[in-house]
């Protein structure tokens, strides 16, 4: 060959390879255009044949692309131009901010395409029909998007599909047929919907379906056996559907099923025993239904069992002895069925229980001594049966108890002192409606973490004790129709109780009763009316005085106390001694490379012994301050002992923390390090300067802030940021625990984040589900329907967040006297209407007065507030929406 036209030949091989390496370079290009990923490179850029390279980009031979994945990219925008990539097989947009519809045309033509995830965006409008071309689809994912209509017949075309997901749409219809005949399908996954008709017979027959969750739809008809029929089922999540018929006696045949939660619904008849086949139960969820007959003595074979959940239904007979066997078991709840027989003592055998709930039900006999023997009882729900006997003595082992009702029952004998060892009491002690007698234990006084004291409605007599000033925490209390007497003890919670919690003593006197006590406690009160007057303005100067004497005593002690310890430790510092031992750090890590240096973990630790640098105490933690030597400082958070059970799995929760130190979002409050030391773990993250929003409303000093007056503009912008935090953690999945306005922190700038995240990820037992009960929340932020399902949901996190709102809109707190016996701000704000008060007379005055525009504005908010805070759990808007029309407002 003449070398010149050796040589054109050799150009033109060049320039063919060149053109085959660009291959979809174009419509890369047009998809840079209009999604612009942040690491793609400038559009327009001549970077012919690059795009292989882009992040997330995988090519198959010649230039073609095979994969994209770009999840959590806020990408927004139009991806049709994948159109042009023939050879993709595999697409993940999830975690972006896609809107419009789903390019079905564009998606159609990809006839390779085997992975669809387009989950967590904002697509709406149908399912196009025209996915159907993508037949090669094996895992199609469009869930937590806006989509509505029908699941389109034409998609059974898509018979490779192995997992189809379209959970978290407002889909309606049935669940097609043919779904029942994809001979792959492993998970179907359609919950929260508004999908309805039955589950289609057949449905898990032709496949190895695994996992089936269609929760929270209006699904009717009954469960059918083919379910169960090949036996590999592994999870079934059918709750909150109005499914009848009875529990197919053929899930026996799944040994591998480990989850089934197929509570409120209205299925009937006993359950199966056959459920002792199913080896690998750990869920058992079946509440709400109308089960009848007993609870299978089967049980006891499944050892794994963690929770078992019957309450509200009509099971009959005695609690099984042999489930005492369940050493895994946490949870026994079967609360509100016709149960009866004596306290079936077998399950204080269960080590690892820590809620019984025996309530609403014919249980009689006595309780037992060892009620509490080394357990670890959290919830020990007995009210409402027919005990009796006495409160046994051995209450007082009861460790970890957060809760104890056991009103309404036939219980007699005194209250036992050593229930004031129970220090772990928080949530409620409830002993009403017994014939207890004898005096209050002075013991009491110690439960000074204690929320709610019942004892109303028994026999009780004598004096109530001034120890009960210890119990610290006391928010509602009852001790009406006993025989108390004597004069009520001046301690703010009593006196700051409706006269009905202390009325139905007739020798009881003093505040919050109209009764006065007159001069002598308890006696004279026949007296001369003036002579009674005369002799309590007497009594009234002379304790003032008294009362001025001691307070100014104390005062004066505390502050010689406190100098001679100023002047013991500058002394000691001069001697160069260490001022407190700093115990051994067992574990520590910091997640920020750039703080490494900064930070001092002995400091940390020894910050948490000074009470003076306590910045905010919380329902889980207490908040310090804390000074690096580096002059750096940050908060050292420190978890309270009832969350000690986490420390015991160290290794996940520092796996855990790790993980929640990667969430990048600007309103979450993310951990940047932590230190263990002998039980106690320390979270660290960096400090917010201006406090939290508790502080910025209710005008608390900041000695590290600027001080700044809360204005409406900056306020609102508060809300948003709260708001959107908390959609992010929707978002994600993950429900918060304590919502408040002192968990919302603000930065040097007044951005708010959102605290106390790590919480829900560290005290989540049951991952994936919300049904935790060890938690309470932050009084006054409670939804109402936490008190009977005490279940943590996300509407519930809508409604604390509604309580935010209304702080803002109110600057008053979410509970005060003022608000008048049994109201809280809530339900202030509900009933204004009923008392004929218009909302300017809600809203602040100071804020809503300044001008027009923040007076619409605010009462745009209070509309969102009042939906937020709805008593309907279903009825509140989705945190998603709450943004929107939060936005909306701040844009108006
Ligand atoms: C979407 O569903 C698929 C299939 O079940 C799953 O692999 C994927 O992780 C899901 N995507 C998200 C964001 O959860
Ligand atoms: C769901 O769709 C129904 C009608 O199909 C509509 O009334 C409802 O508002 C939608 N809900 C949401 C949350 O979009
Ligand atoms: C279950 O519900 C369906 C539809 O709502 C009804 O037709 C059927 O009779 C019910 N079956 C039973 C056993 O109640
Ligand atoms: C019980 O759980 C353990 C740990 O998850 C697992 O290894 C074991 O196989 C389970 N037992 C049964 C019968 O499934
Ligand atoms: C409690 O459960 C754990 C597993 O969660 C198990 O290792 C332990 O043995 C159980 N405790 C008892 C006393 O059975
Ligand atoms: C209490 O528990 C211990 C071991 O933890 C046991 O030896 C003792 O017998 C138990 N007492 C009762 C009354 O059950
Ligand atoms: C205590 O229990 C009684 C009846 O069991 C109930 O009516 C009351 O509301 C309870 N009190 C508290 C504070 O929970
Ligand atoms: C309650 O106990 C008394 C005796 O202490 C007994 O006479 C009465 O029948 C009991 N009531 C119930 C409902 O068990
Ligand atoms: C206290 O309990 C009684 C019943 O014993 C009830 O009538 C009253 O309303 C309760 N008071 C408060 C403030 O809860």
């Amino acid at each position: 060959m003449p070398p010149a036209a050796f040589l054109f030949l050799a150009c033109v091989l060049a320039a063919a390879s060149l053109a085959a390496t660009d291959g979809d370079g174009d419509a890369m290009r047009e998809l840079r255009r209009a999604l612009a990923p942040p690491d793609w490179g400038a559009a327009g850029e001549d970077d012919k044949g690059n795009h292989c390279a882009w992040r997330g980009v995988t090519c198959g031979g010649g230039g073609a692309v095979v994969a994209i994945d770009l999840p959590r990219r806020g990408l927004r925008g139009d991806f049709s131009a994948v159109a042009g990539l023939r050879a993709l097989a595999r697409l993940d947009l999830s975690f972006n901010a896609l809107r419009g519809g789903v390019p079905g045309e564009a998606l159609g033509g990809l006839t390779r395409l085997e992975f669809l995830d387009l989950s967590m965006n904002h697509l709406s409008g149908d399912v196009p029909p025209s996915l159907a071309g993508a037949v090669g689809l094996r895992v199609l994912n469009l869930s937590n998007n806006a989509l509505s209509g029908n699941i389109p017949d034409e998609l059974r075309a898509l018979r490779g599909l192995t997992e189809l997901q379209i959970s978290g749409n407002n889909l309606t219809g049935t669940i097609p047929p043919w779904l029942a005949a994809l001979p792959g399908l492993r998970v179907l996954s359609a919950y929260e919907n508004s999908l309805s008709g039955p589950i289609p017979s057949g449905l898990g027959l032709s496949s190895k379906l695994q996992v089936l969750n269609l929760h929270s739809n209006a699904l009717e008809g009954s469960i059918p056996s083919s379910l169960f029929d090949l036996g590999n089922l592994q999870v079934l999540i059918l709750t909150v559907n109005r499914l009848n018929g009875t529990i197919p006696e053929s899930i026996g045949r799944c040994s591998g099923l480990s989850n089934v939660r197929i509570g409120n619904n209205r299925l009937a008849g006993a359950i199966p025993a056959s459920i002792g086949d199913v080896t690998s139960l750990t869920y058992f969820e079946a509440d709400s239904n109308e089960l009848t007959g007993e609870i299978p003595a089967q049980f006891a074979r499944c050892a794994n069992l963690t929770l078992l959940n019957l309450a509200y239904n009509r099971l009959a007979g005695e609690v099984p002895d042999v489930l005492g066997e369940l050493r895994n078991l946490q949870e026994l709840i079967v609360s509100s069925n016709g149960l009866s027989g004596e306290f079936p003592r077998s399950i204080l055998r269960c080590r690892n229980l820590s809620k019984l709930d025996l309530s609403y039900n014919a249980f009689r006999g006595g309780l037992p001594e060892s009620i509490c023997n080394g357990s670890r009882l959290q919830f020990l729900l007995l009210n409402h049966n027919e005990f009796s006997g006495g409160i046994p003595v051995g209450i007082g082992g009861c460790g970890r108890l957060l809760e104890l009702q056991l009103g309404n029952n036939n219980l007699t004998g005194e209250i036992p002192p050593e229930i004031g060892r129970v220090k772990s009491l928080q949530i409620a002690l409830n002993l009403s409606f017994n014939h207890l007698v004898g005096p209050l234990p002075r013991e009491l006084g110690r439960l000074d973490k204690l929320v709610a004291l019942d004892l109303s409605s028994n026999e009780i007599s004598g004096e109530i004790p001034g120890d009960m000033r210890g119990m610290l925490s006391l928010i509602e209390v009852n001790l009406s129709n006993n025989r108390l007497s004597g004069a009520i003890p001046v301690f703010a919670p009593f006196q700051k109780s409706a006269a009905s919690s202390f009325s139905g003593n007739t020798k009881l006197c003093g505040d919050p009763l109209v009764v006065d006590c007159g001069p002598i406690y308890g006696s004279n009160y026949g007296m001369d009316h003036r002579k009674i007057s005369y002799r309590v303005a007497l009594a009234v100067v002379g304790s003032c005085v008294l009362i001025f004497s001691v307070v100014s005593l104390v005062v004066a002690l505390f502050m010689w106390r406190e100098r001679q310890e100023k002047e013991a430790e500058a002394k000691m510092a001069e001697a160069g001694e260490v001022v407190v031992a700093a115990p051994q750090v067992m574990a520590s890590n910091m997640f920020i490379d750039s703080l490494q240096q900064a930070i001092d973990f002995q400091s940390c630790v020894k910050a948490t012994f000074k009470d003076a640098n306590v910045l905010s105490n919380g329902t889980f933690s207490i908040t310090y301050k804390a000074v690096m030597p580096s002059g750096m400082v940050v908060c050292v958070k420190k978890l309270k002992s009832v969350d000690r059970a986490v420390i015991h799995h160290q290794t996940k929760m520092i796996r855990e923390l790790e993980c929640l130190s990667h969430i990048n979002h600007p309103n979450l409050v993310r951990p940047i390090g932590y230190v263990i030391y002998e039980d106690i773990a320390l979270l660290l993250h960096l400090h917010m300067p201006n406090g939290t929003l508790l502080q910025l409303l209710h005008n608390v000093d900041n000695p590290d802030g600027d001080n700044q007056k809360p204005d409406w503009p900056r306020l609102l912008s508060i809300a948003i940021d709260v708001a959107e935090g908390l959609a992010f953690l929707h978002h994600v999945a993950t429900i918060h625990l304590d919502i408040s306005s002192g968990n919302v922190f603000l930065d040097s700038h007044y951005n708010a984040l959102l605290g106390e995240v790590e919480i829900s990820k560290l005290l989540d037992p049951s991952k994936g589900t919300a049904s935790i009960s060890a938690v309470a929340g932050s009084f006054g932020y409670i939804p109402p329907e936490y008190a009977y399902t005490m279940q943590v949901t996300v509407p519930g996190n809508v409604y604390s967040f509604g309580v935010v709102l209304l702080e803002i809109l109110t600057s008053k707190l979410p509970v005060d006297e003022e608000f008048g016996e049994g109201m809280d701000l809530v339900k202030w704000v509900h009933s204004a209407p009923a008392r004929g008060e218009t909302p300017e007379q809600i809203m602040d005055p100071k804020l809503s007065t300044v001008s027009f525009a923040w007076r619409k504005q605010m009462l745009a908010v209070l509309k969102v507030a009042m939906l937020c805070t709805e008593r309907t759990p279903a009825k509140r808007p989705k945190m998603k929406k709450v943004v929107e029309m939060l936005q909306e407002t701040k844009n108006s």
